[in-house]
């Protein structure tokens, strides 16, 4: 569907770069053209993704740094400008979460989840909006935040007001950063299993069947699907497109959210009774 030169010379920044969805865009963006500028805490898990991803002339740049920290995101973003001579693209991918009763929640755990989704996602924001404010070059940011950010959901409860916040920061700054050239757009991803994510949210295979469950389209995403999304978002051909975030999860928030999809678990037998009983509201 895309061509090789989709993303020629952009220079893409991808927080949380080196593991899972973070990765598995940047390696989609590199095979497009791009340029590759990855960052997270773990600096032994970026030198090994950049050293696999890094081939046939594909520039990968690492530089670690715990988001939570607005120093040390000031510092990397330093070094991918001193590096690359500019950025071009600024994937906000990183997060933490994990799945708890939220009345067994310490002050701590709860810090935990919203320093790394909402601050760090800021931090990386502001560091990056500004230079472009003030070097006058515009420029694109995806923020990757999650289906249950609208609606809300129970045992996820600091990641999900954390990634309502970054929703909230999306569509914000799509109108007051416009006037600089920053277009912002988000993605909210379903059900794409993940080492990271499913150690934390799906440890057992009861807990990963109740989840896939609950999908419409009767499987997971594939991490390819993402990135291939993610790819159109931040390349010229949706230079209109400002301030929406686009879910993709088979259809699994929707399922949750209408009142008779119970109804899916009828068998084709009871239904025959079934219309008998409702026809015209015979009881
Ligand atoms: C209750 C927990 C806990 C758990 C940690 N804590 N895990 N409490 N249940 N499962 C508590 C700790 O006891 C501690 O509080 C506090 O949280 C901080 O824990 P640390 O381990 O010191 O934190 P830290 O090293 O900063 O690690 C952050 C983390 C960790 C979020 C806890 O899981 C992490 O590094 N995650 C990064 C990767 C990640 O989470 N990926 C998944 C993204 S998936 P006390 O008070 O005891 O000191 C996603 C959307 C998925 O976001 C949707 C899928 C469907
Ligand atoms: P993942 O592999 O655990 O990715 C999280 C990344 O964030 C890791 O690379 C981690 O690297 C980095 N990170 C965590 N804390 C950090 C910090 N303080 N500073 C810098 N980097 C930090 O999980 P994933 O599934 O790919 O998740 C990627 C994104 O997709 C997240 O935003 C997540 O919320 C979202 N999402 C995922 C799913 C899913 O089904 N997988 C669904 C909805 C939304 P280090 O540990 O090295 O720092």
């Amino acid at each position: 569907m895309f061509d090789e030169s989709l993303l020629k010379d952009k220079v893409i920044l991808i927080t949380g770069g080196g593991t899972g969805l973070g990765r598995a865009m940047g390696e989609k963006f590199l095979t497009l053209g791009a340029k590759l500028a990855i960052t997270s805490r773990r600096e032994e898990v970026l030198v090994k993704a950049a050293a696999e991803m890094g081939h046939d002339g594909k520039e990968v740049f690492y530089h670690s740094c715990d988001v939570r920290d607005a120093q040390q995101v000031a510092d990397m973003v330093a070094a991918v400008e001193d590096h690359y001579g500019r950025i071009d693209v600024l994937i906000n991918n990183a997060a933490g979460n994990f799945a708890s009763p939220t009345e067994n929640l310490s002050p701590r755990a709860v810090d935990a989840v919203l320093n790394i989704v909402l601050h760090g996602t800021f931090y990386t924001t502001l560091e990056v909006g500004k230079r472009w404010i003030e070097q006058g070059r515009g420029g694109t940011m995806l923020n990757i935040v999650t289906s249950y950010a609208s609606t809300g959901s129970g045992f996820v409860v600091p990641s999900a007001a954390a990634k309502a916040g970054v929703l909230a920061l999306t569509r914000s700054l799509a109108v007051e950063w416009a006037r600089y050239g920053i277009r912002q757009v988000a993605i909210a991803p379903g059900l794409f299993p993940t080492d990271g994510a499913w150690s934390r949210l799906a440890p057992t295979p009861e807990l990963s069947e109740k989840l896939l469950n609950r999908v419409p389209l009767g499987r997971v995403g594939e991490k390819d699907e993402l990135a291939n999304l993610a790819a159109y978002l931040i390349s010229d051909f949706a230079a209109y497109i400002n301030g929406e975030v686009i879910t993709i999860d088979g259809g699994e928030w929707l399922q949750g959210a209408g009142q008779f999809n119970d109804l899916l678990e009828v068998t084709d037998e009871q239904w025959v009774t079934l219309a008998e009983m409702t026809r015209k509201g015979k009881s």
